[in-house]
């Protein structure tokens, strides 16, 4: 699945499933865009891409400000004259009882990073999407299909963001531009390092049917295919992507 001559802008790579992304379309010849906030971890991933194809464009920003939304764009075309592929994959995951009273500072937190990042991204990405007849895939989760205690916000946010994929599907789809989503169950990565929990998978007692927790690089292949003219009749898809965990809720 060849990306030569394809320019792909991926959020959050600094980490996981982003950061397994950015290196995967680096290896099949992309140009690569990577942002997210930690420039440390963002120079180690621009490595790795480097090791495997080209050295990407790396944006240090924080999704959930305007101004930083609208330079990840105007950067990436600034460098590369264009876009065929964005993926919004840059997310939080915060736990907190409703009755706390932290419910509503929580929520708007998760709400601005989680999706209303990935509206003005995906505005602001779309004339030039239609210009190349590119695609958009949303990283969103099966939180937005069953609920995990106490992440009311985290799993609200992803149900908004997997519905969002398939209105911006619909409504792209008369300029020839797909939009999908991928939904992982639990994978191995920094979200819950990076999150407001010492907790764990296991603390939490997740299971899945296959009894395996997936590695960031299963969700990359997901995303790759769907990016690729492989899934040209594909839009306004989630797919499901969590060793059968959805079976067992
Ligand atoms: N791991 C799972 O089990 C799982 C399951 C289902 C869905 N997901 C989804 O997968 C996506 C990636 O998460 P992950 O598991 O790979 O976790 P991760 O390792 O914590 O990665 C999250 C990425 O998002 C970036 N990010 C967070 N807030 C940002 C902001 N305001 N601006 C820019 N970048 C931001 C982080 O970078 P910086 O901190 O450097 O900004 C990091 O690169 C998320 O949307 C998550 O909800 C994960």
């Amino acid at each position: 699945m060849s990306f030569k001559n394809k320019v792909v802008l991926v959020t959050g790579a600094s980490s996981g499933i982003g950061a397994a992304t950015a290196v995967l379309f680096a290896k099949e010849g992309a140009d690569v865009v990577i942002v997210a906030r930690n420039e440390t971890k963002l120079k180690n991933v621009a490595q790795e891409c480097a090791k495997v194809g080209k050295y990407p464009l790396v944006i240090k920003a924080d999704v959930s400000d305007d101004d930083d939304d609208r330079r990840i764009i105007n950067d990436t075309i600034a460098k590369f004259n264009k876009l065929d592929v964005l993926v919004n994959n840059a997310g939080i995951l915060r736990f907190g009882p409703i009755l706390d009273g932290q419910i509503t500072e929580q929520y708007d937190e998760i709400m601005k990073t989680n999706v209303r990042s990935v509206v003005r991204l995906t505005s602001l990405a779309a004339p030039y999407l239609v210009k190349t007849k590119g695609n958009i895939v949303n990283v969103s989760s099966v939180a937005g299909y069953s609920i995990s205690d106490k992440a009311a916000a985290y799993c609200t946010s992803k149900a908004a963001l997997s519905h969002f994929s398939r209105a911006s599907a619909l409504e792209l789809a008369c300029h020839g531009v797909r939009v999908n989503a991928v939904s992982p169950g639990p994978v191995n990565t920094d979200i819950f390092a990076n999150s407001d929990t010492i907790k764990t998978f296991e603390d939490f007692g997740v299971k899945t049917a296959l009894n395996r927790v997936s590695g960031p690089e299963e969700i990359a292949d997901l995303i790759l295919f769907l990016a690729s003219d492989k899934a040209k009749g594909i839009t306004g898809s989630d797919y499901v992507s969590d060793n059968g965990y959805l079976l067992l809720k």
